[in-house]
């Protein structure tokens, strides 16, 4: 079998580590890729975005099943343009992929199927938005653009005039593009946040592994919001009753509810979640993998991978059985200096074999590029992720690999998992 990843971050280079483990597969192409995957990939430089040149490529050299990960080609519809040419892909079409696609589908899902989240309304007009701001009068209020915005499409306000500023620069002044043509304003809720990756044919959904983010730059959560600056699993937040309520009022109905739109869903749900007082309830829904929730997952499934995403394709999930070591994994994002905002790239990177590899860990690359040496080339530059018997030993463990990895100006938090300890 030849199998092509779409994408090129720490998520796509995870995915692809584990379909070496599968004996059927001859060769795995990633596009694009990075400079760490291609020690285990052959990479082809084509824009994840770029759909007609993916199909083609693929139809040119025989590709047997697409892996499309990232959330941009599916919103797009890739999976659509492959399965009409007749090659199997892996992702939700564009009808399903809407679940991230638009806050406001999202949202509107939830309310009519009575799926636990936070209270809100949504606007396509500023003076009503800031004037339904000032009827809440609540503070701090969360204020969400509609489309993708790299999950940097949230604001959450602490004043009346924090939420006017946001609601003009996202309706105004598009700092999230055309994204922010409508909003989403909602209640702020507190709790634990947890990321449960789910694969789903639409018949049957199956959760993997819970797991922790840490999506704010800085140690403590300080600092802007990032892509993700490290995770943990499982998630001791998510227990076993959790898990239980969760299946009842979140996972099944979801499934269900996209079915009963005519978008059943096949891929992966990734729902954000926060376990408030008053329940557990959805932050977010994604239509992919996490980044780098994906790098702490998928080392402890035990289950063939691909075998599952073949279930998945054929909607016959329910035949496989999916399990996942107790052990714990902890993953921390060594980033360039100045992440999320303005860095600079292109500094060699020291304390790697010719592999990408280090010793004691899994090296996911992020944000490398290979020439004669591996050197940094994005925001996040790597995902250093390690198992442990306990939580606190996968933590230790990791970062004593970090500790002899080494680029100029890099930045990664010292306190990843620390609040699961
Ligand atoms: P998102 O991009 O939707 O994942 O949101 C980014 C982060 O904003 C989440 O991980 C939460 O920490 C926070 N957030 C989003 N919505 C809410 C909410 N309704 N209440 C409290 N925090 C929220
Ligand atoms: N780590 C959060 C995300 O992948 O959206």
């Amino acid at each position: 079998m030849k199998v092509l990843v779409v994408g090129g971050g720490g998520r796509e280079h995870a995915i692809i580590k584990k379909l070496k483990q599968n004996k059927r597969i001859s060769t795995i192409y990633a596009a694009p890729g990075n400079g760490g995957i291609s020690c285990d990939a052959t990479c082809v430089a084509i824009k994840a975005t770029d759909i007609d040149s993916m199909v083609a490529f693929a139809q040119q050299n025989k590709i047997d099943f697409v892996v499309v990960a990232p959330d941009d080609p599916l919103v797009l519809g890739m999976v659509d343009s492959f399965e009409a040419v007749g090659i199997k892909a892996f992702g939700p079409n564009k009808a399903a992929a809407i679940l991230e696609g638009s806050k406001v589908f999202s949202k509107e899902l939830m309310k009519k199927y009575n799926i636990p989240t936070a209270a809100y309304e949504t606007f396509d007009n500023v003076d009503e938005a800031i004037a339904y701001v000032k009827s809440q009068n609540s503070y701090p209020t969360v204020i969400k653009a509609d489309g993708l915005a790299l999950g940097k499409g949230v604001i959450i306000a602490e004043t009346l005039a924090e939420a006017e500023e946001g609601i003009r620069s996202i309706m105004e002044d598009k700092v999230f593009g055309a994204s922010g043509n409508h909003i989403v304003i909602e209640e702020f809720l507190t709790g634990p946040e947890v990321s449960v990756l789910s694969f789903c044919d639409g018949k049957t959904i199956v959760p993997m592994v819970s797991a922790m983010d840490h999506k704010r730059a800085l140690d403590n959560d300080k600092g802007l919001n990032t892509g993700g600056m490290g995770t943990i699993a499982p998630n001791p937040f998510f227990t076993e009753d959790v898990l239980k309520e969760c299946q009842k009022t979140i996972f099944e109905p979801t499934m269900e509810a996209m079915n009963q739109e005519g978008r059943p869903f096949k891929g992966v749900i990734f729902f954000g979640l926060m376990i408030t007082p008053n329940g557990t309830k959805v932050i977010e829904y994604n239509c992919r993998f996490g980044d780098p929730e994906t790098q702490v997952v998928l080392p402890l499934l035990k289950t063939d991978l691909y075998d599952i995403f073949e279930a998945v394709v054929d909607e016959r999930l329910n035949e496989i059985n999916i399990e996942f070591d107790t052990k714990s994994a902890a993953c921390v994002i060594m980033a360039s200096g100045g992440y999320p905002q303005k860095y600079q790239t292109d500094f060699e990177i020291s304390g790697l074999d010719k592999n990408g590899q280090c010793s004691g860990a899994t090296v996911y690359h992020s944000g490398t590029k290979l020439d004669t040496a591996f050197k940094t080339a994005g925001g996040r530059a790597l995902g250093v992720s390690t198992l442990g018997d306990t939580l606190n030993d996968a933590i230790t463990n990791a970062y004593c690999a970090v500790d002899t990895i080494h680029f100029k100006h890099a930045h990664y938090r010292k306190d990843i998992g620390k609040k699961a300890l």
